[in-house]
Formats: C-alpha cells, sequence, structure tokens
C-alpha cells in the first residue's frame, strides 16, 4: 500500500432520516467508561463468506467466517447522534483523547447499502460509491480475525478486476495486526468493529490506535505488510513491505515513525520490470483482465518447511483452465526470474536505481519472520484520482528515468467513476500446490466436489462418474 490518503474523513454517516429513526427507537451507545465505545444506531451484522484450507492428497475444507468494515470507515459518534469527526476531530467533543474515548462510539455499519460491501457465498463484493471500503476476514466466531501464517504454503483467490479502472485499486493483503484487533479496557470495539489497522506506511490518520484517541494524528500505527494483490485491471503489482518491528503492531509517534518500515516495498510490476503486454485489458495479454482469474502466491521457504527462511515469494494466474507462470524479468542486468528472490531486489535496486530501504529493515527473510507470527488478510478498494495512483498504473519520477513507467494510466485517465467494483473470491489457502491444481489420483470433479479441478501436469481430470473425476 503506497501513499494512502489521509483517513480521518473516510467515515460515512447514514442518512438523517436514518438517525432521526435510530433514536426515536430509543438506540444510545452504551454506557461504558472506557475508551472506543460501541453505537447501537446500526446493528452490526457481519456478511458471511466461505474461505477454503486445503491440504496435499486430502483437498480443500470449507469454513465459515464473515468481513467486518474498518473502524475508520464507521461512523463515529456521541449518544445523541453528533458526529465526533466531521472533518478530523471535533475539538470541542474531542478536546483530548480520553474525553473523546468517553464520548464517541463506533457504530454498526450497513454494509450493502452505505459501503457497497455485499457477500455471496465465497464472494465479495465492493462498488466504490462516494468512498469504497476497507474490510477483514473475521473467523467464526465474528469476534477475532483469521490468523494466516502462509509460510511454506500459498495462498489463492479468484478475482474480477474488469471494473477496475486507472486511479483506482482494488487491493488484497496481510498486516500483522492483533488477531483481536486490540480489545482491551480502552478498545471495547476490537475485531468486531474492524480495529486495529497497522500497515507500513505507519499511517497517522487512524482515529483510534490500540485504544487511544488519535486525536491529533500525532501516533502512527506501524506493521509489517505483504501486499499480495494491489491492482486495477491496466495493472497489477506484488509488494512485501518489512518493517525493523519483531512483533506485530507498534504505536510511534512523530520521529519515532521513521525509518521503521519500509513504504515502498521489493515490488513485482509486470509492466515497469518485464512485460507491457502480459496483464491488461483484452486477450492481447497473456492475463486478460477483461475476465476473471485465479491469482496463486506461493511463500517458500529455504528448508521446505514453515519454519524456514523466506526465499521466494512466487507467483501464478489461472485464466480459462490454464495456469500462467509469471512474467519473467527482462531488465538489462538482473538475472531471469519470475519470483521475488533477494537477489531480484537487490538487483531492482541497483539497475532502476529505486530506495535499498527492503535491505535495510530485513528484506524477505524479515517479512518471512512477519508471516510466520501470521497476519490479518485485508480486502480494499480505494481510489487516488487527486493523488494519483501513478506509482502503480502510471509515470513515477522522471520521465526517462530508468524504470520510471509503471503502468499506461496518465492524470488524464484518473477520472471519478463511482461505479467502479471489485469481486474477491474462492479464497483458499495451503499447503503448496494445493489450492489450484490436484495431484495425480486425487480428485478434480464431481458434484458437491469443492477442491480444484485442474491436475498437475503431466495427469489429467478424468471422468469417473457424475460425483467422480479423477487426476491421473
Ligand atoms: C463541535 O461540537 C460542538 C458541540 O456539540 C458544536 O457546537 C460544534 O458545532 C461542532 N463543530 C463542528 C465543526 O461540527
Ligand atoms: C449468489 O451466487 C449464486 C451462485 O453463483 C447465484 O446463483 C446467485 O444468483 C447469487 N445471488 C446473488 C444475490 O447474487
Ligand atoms: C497530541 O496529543 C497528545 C495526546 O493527547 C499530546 O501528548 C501531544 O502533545 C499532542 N501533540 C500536539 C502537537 O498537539
Ligand atoms: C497497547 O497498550 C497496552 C496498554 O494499554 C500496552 O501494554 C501495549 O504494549 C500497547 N500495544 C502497542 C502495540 O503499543
Ligand atoms: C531499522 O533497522 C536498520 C538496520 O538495522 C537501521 O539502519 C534503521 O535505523 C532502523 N530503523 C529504526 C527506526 O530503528
Ligand atoms: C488514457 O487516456 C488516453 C487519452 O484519452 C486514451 O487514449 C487512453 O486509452 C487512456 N488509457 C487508459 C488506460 O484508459
Ligand atoms: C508445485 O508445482 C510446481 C510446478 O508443477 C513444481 O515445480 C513444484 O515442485 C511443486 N511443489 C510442491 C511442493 O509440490
Amino acid at each position: 500500500m503506497r501513499r494512502i490518503k489521509t483517513l480521518h474523513d473516510l467515515c460515512r454517516q447514514p442518512s438523517l432520516v436514518t438517525t432521526m429513526l435510530s433514536i426515536l427507537a430509543g438506540s444510545l451507545l452504551a454506557s461504558l467508561a472506557a475508551a472506543q465505545q460501541i453505537g447501537t444506531f446500526t446493528p452490526e451484522v457481519h456478511p458471511p463468506i466461505t474461505y477454503q484450507t486445503c491440504e496435499a492428497w486430502k483437498g480443500c475444507t470449507t469454513q465459515q467466517g464473515s468481513v467486518t468494515l474498518d473502524a475508520n470507515y464507521r461512523w463515529l459518534h456521541t449518544a445523541s447522534g453528533q458526529t465526533c469527526n466531521p472533518s478530523g476531530f471535533n475539538k470541542t467533543l474531542c478536546p483530548d483523547a480520553t474525553t473523546c474515548g468517553e464520548t464517541c462510539a463506533l457504530d454498526g455499519a450497513d454494509y450493502a447499502g452505505t459501503y457497497g460491501v455485499t457477500t455471496n457465498g465465497s464472494a465479495v463484493d465492493i462498488v466504490f460509491g462516494s468512498g469504497g471500503a476497507r474490510i477483514y476476514l473475521l473467523d467464526d466466531t465474528g469476534k477475532n480475525y483469521v490468523n494466516f501464517k502462509v509460510m511454506n504454503q500459498e495462498f489463492t483467490f479468484d478475482i474480477d478486476v474488469s471494473n477496475v479502472p486507472c486511479a483506482y485499486n482494488g487491493a488484497l493483503y496481510f498486516s500483522e495486526m492483533p488477531v483481536d484487533g486490540g480489545l482491551s479496557a480502552t478498545n471495547a470495539a476490537g475485531a468486531a468493529y474492524g480495529t486495529g489497522y497497522c500497515d507500513s506506511q505507519c499511517p497517522t490518520g487512524i482515529n483510534f490506535i490500540n485504544g487511544t484517541t488519535n486525536v491529533n494524528g500525532s501516533l502512527g500505527s506501524c506493521c509489517n505488510e505483504m501486499d499480495i494483490w494491489e491492482a486495477n485491471s491496466l495493472d497489477t503489482q506484488l509488494t512485501p513491505h518489512p518493517c525493523n518491528l519483531t512483533t506485530g503492531d507498534f504505536v510511534c509517534e512523530g520521529a519515532s515513525c521513521d525509518n521503521l518500515c519500509d513504504p515502498s516495498g521489493c515490488e513485482f510490476n509486470p509492466f515497469r520490470v518485464s512485460s507491457q503486454s502480459f496483464y491488461g485489458r483484452g486477450s492481447s495479454n497473456v492475463v486478460d483482465t477483461t475476465k476473471v482469474m485465479t491469482v496463486v502466491t506461493q511463500f517458500i521457504t529455504d528448508n521446505g518447511a514453515a519454519d524456514g527462511t523466506l526465499s521466494a515469494i512466487k507467483r501464478f494466474y489461472v485464466q480459462d483452465g490454464k495456469v500462467i507462470p509469471n512474467s519473467v524479468v527482462t531488465l538489462a542486468g538482473l538475472p531471469e526470474v519470475n519470483d521475488i528472490t533477494s537477489d531480484y531486489c537487490t538487483a531492482k535496486m541497483t539497475v532502476l536505481d529505486d530506495s535499498t530501504a527492503f535491505n535495510v529493515h530485513g528484506g524477505l527473510a524479515q517479512m518471512g519472520e512477519s508471516l510466520a507470527r501470521g497476519a490479518v488478510l485485508v480486502m480494499s478498494l480505494w481510489d487516488d484520482l487527486a493523488g494519483d495512483m501513478s506509482w502503480l498504473d502510471g509515470l513515477e519520477g522522471t520521465a526517462g528515468q530508468p524504470g520510471t513507467l509503471r503502468g499506461p494510466c496518465t492524470p488524464a485517465n484518473a477520472t471519478s467513476d463511482p461505479s467502479t467494483s471489485v469481486t474477491f473470491s474462492n479464497i483458499r489457502v495451503g499447503d503448496l500446490n494445493s489450492t489450484f491444481t490436484q495431484v495425480k489420483f486425487g480428485q478434480c470433479g464431481g458434484q458437491f466436489y469443492t477442491g480444484p479441478t485442474l491436475c498437475a501436469d503431466p495427469s489429467t481430470c478424468v471422468f469417473s462418474n457424475p460425483y467422480y473425476s479423477q487426476c491421473l
């Protein structure tokens, strides 16, 4: 995630009518004296979503989860329904952190109506509307985030980016957030209300950090971040962002926020480092973004076990029943690779004159230590029309310098489109090669079967009966 906008202004309040009706209905905020309270104008009903955990040979098991909206996007209000942060915090209601916490409550979200977030089975769809959304995957208790541990594993999902234009970003990534959202005596809301966000930009726009109201934006919330997917239909990027941190989230203040993390990361953007016709709209591209695709990301370790050192991040796509390896890097001076390794990152810094921050902050090994502890899954749809998303999809830096062109978009292409939408579905995590291909002799089809339908080379899927097909 790069250059995320200040988050103060992202929250959206319901219409006046809804507010008045709720007040008449007598719902008031919980009378806790703790900070970061829960409001009850809108009941919090997490949209349900399924995901799968997969094992080589055994296949995939469906898990029930749900999504929750990030706390910053929620309506924060007083008992009488006055917004506490109409444009930054109201200094009368929030003169200091304690008063603000006691006065203001985070409310439930109208997912479909206000935020354009709907789920159906294994799919979640976000329509941008007036400001997009950022959501997290909750486990079956609805009170904790799913803690993904992907070392020596792969993470797979299907995505439809066909309706995501220039300057918009439909992102899916891991942040090492607290699994309970930082639930504490000073945070009654917790993961159920989407608290605890942190990332490698150490964002200072988060309203509540570790139970403290960030009244003047002096606090930042830092953690290791693994961007599996930042993309629109024109461009895509895969990026580890390590921090010096050896534990989860870290609250920084002022100068202590500097140089703690690598905000740029060691990115793999095919358009920039490899081919301009690998990923894009239409069949002239290897991966055609006008159609749904499966995105596979593998976290390879040096010892072939989860306790090893992260040595490579590999990417595959599956589209129209074909496995498509990632684009091969063709930059002069780089060894031919199509994955993120330490050599790739070091060579890219030299050849493209990129920041060395990735290595300064421990590089892939440090990223791997964070992933081994576990991370929370974040999905979002955001835009940067004014600030520009050129680091992802356009001209970043001085034209003519090596590697400044990241994608085909120009500022003229950055136009507002509230109907922009992204759909993530079929989230799977498991043993290497278990989420998108089946081993020889394994099942690859049949009624009620939900595992991978592609067979690993050289076997093919052979129909046996309506309930069973097998890789032979
Ligand atoms: C801040 O809150 C006070 C007290 O309720 C109110 O009088 C004032 O209008 C609010 N300011 C803004 C900018 O909303
Ligand atoms: C949910 O998905 C199912 C299966 O793909 C589809 O048949 C159904 O129409 C969808 N429901 C909605 C409300 O979109
Ligand atoms: C911001 O708020 C914190 C906590 O209330 C306080 O310690 C700090 O001095 C404030 N900083 C500024 C610049 O007002
Ligand atoms: C959050 O606050 C608690 C005490 O309220 C403290 O023990 C903990 O270290 C803090 N966490 C972070 C990440 O600063
Ligand atoms: C992070 O670690 C690197 C390497 O040890 C060091 O140069 C840098 O100063 C550290 N940053 C902070 C904020 O401690
Ligand atoms: C950007 O705008 C130019 C000029 O209108 C147009 O030719 C081009 O196709 C647009 N590119 C994208 C990716 O939308
Ligand atoms: C996964 O599949 C690839 C390509 O077929 C193969 O090279 C690799 O060894 C497999 N890895 C495992 C752990 O099965």
